[in-house]
């Protein structure tokens, strides 16, 4: 099974990309849980500790690793490079683990080579297809509104694209563009998640403005959430409503996986 997680920025793509990953890692599978964003923190999301967090290097930054793997130094523009360098051993090397999850920190790349042709985002676009396409592990990936870190194939090798929405129109309109850049690269099980839902007015708000999402499931809003970002606790072990709520979550998503073609 193979999740990616979108939305508009702050909805909780990081608290679901948690809470799906623990469903998962306690149904015994592994897991392998993805952090994308420029901005990383599903590590903290996950319950890892803040000393531990600190210490993790993203993918991005490993230069010798880039170096030795695409024959070219990371930062340079240009020039030749491998662009399917070696990558099946960095989930293992590379990841921190934590309740059978294990967690790959992937870093972006900013400044002016962000959206380059560079040795950096070779590693990372071969290491993404790898841990999609290759592996048999449950993966999630957290992300941002954008698309960009999946080239087509990739895309493809998703079994659901989740996006997170939360009862407001600006939320709602990134749901929208993101179902549509999804869409161009292939990809059509795409299905919502609300979240910070506080009334069936709420719930059916989304449902009403989203009809060509299926919805899988509400995480309502709940102060336990909140409270357990603030104490850097796992959401799934620390506020047992909730963990119940994602369970429905995934048991939709299994169901209407089943369906599909
Ligand atoms: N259902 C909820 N009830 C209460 N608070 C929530 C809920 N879901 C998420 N939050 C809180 O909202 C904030 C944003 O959540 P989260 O980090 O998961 O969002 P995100 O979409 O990953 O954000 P970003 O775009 O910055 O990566 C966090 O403080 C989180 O604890
Ligand atoms: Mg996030």
């Amino acid at each position: 099974m193979k999740i990616a997680i979108s939305g508009k920025g702050g909805v909780g793509k990081t608290t679901l990309a948690s809470l799906l990953a623990m469903v998962y890692a306690e149904a015994g599978y592994k897991v392998i849980a993805i952090d994308a964003n420029p901005d990383a923190n599903l590590a903290l999301a996950l319950g890892i500790p803040l000393e531990v967090a600190e210490q993790i290097t993203p993918i991005i930054e490993l230069q010798d690793l880039i170096y030795e793997r695409t024959g070219a130094k990371p930062g340079t523009i240009g020039g030749t490079f491998k662009l399917n360098p070696r990558v099946d051993d960095i989930p293992d090397r590379f990841s921190t683990e934590r309740s059978g999850i294990k967690l790959l920190v992937m870093g972006t790349i900013k400044g002016p080579l962000a959206g380059c042709v560079c040795p950096e985002s070779a590693m990372l676009k071969a290491l993404l297809m790898h841990l999609i396409l290759r592996r048999d592990e449950v993966v999630i990936l957290d992300m941002d509104a954008g698309v960009e870190h999946l080239g087509r194939g990739t895309a493809q090798g998703v079994d659901a694209f989740v996006i997170v929405v939360e009862p407001g129109q600006r939320s709602l309109q990134t749901a929208r563009a993101v179902k549509r850049l999804s869409q161009g690269l292939g990809i059509t099980r795409c299905y919502g998640v609300g979240f910070k839902t506080k009334s069936e007015a709420d719930r059916q708000f989304i449902r009403d403005n989203l009809p060509e999402l299926p919805i899988l499931g509400f995480i309502d809003y709940d102060e336990g959430i909140a409270q357990a970002d603030a104490q850097g606790l796992n959401v799934y072990e620390a506020v047992p409503q909730v963990a119940q709520s994602v369970k429905g979550v995934s048991d939709k998503l299994e169901k209407l996986l089943s369906k599909e073609p």
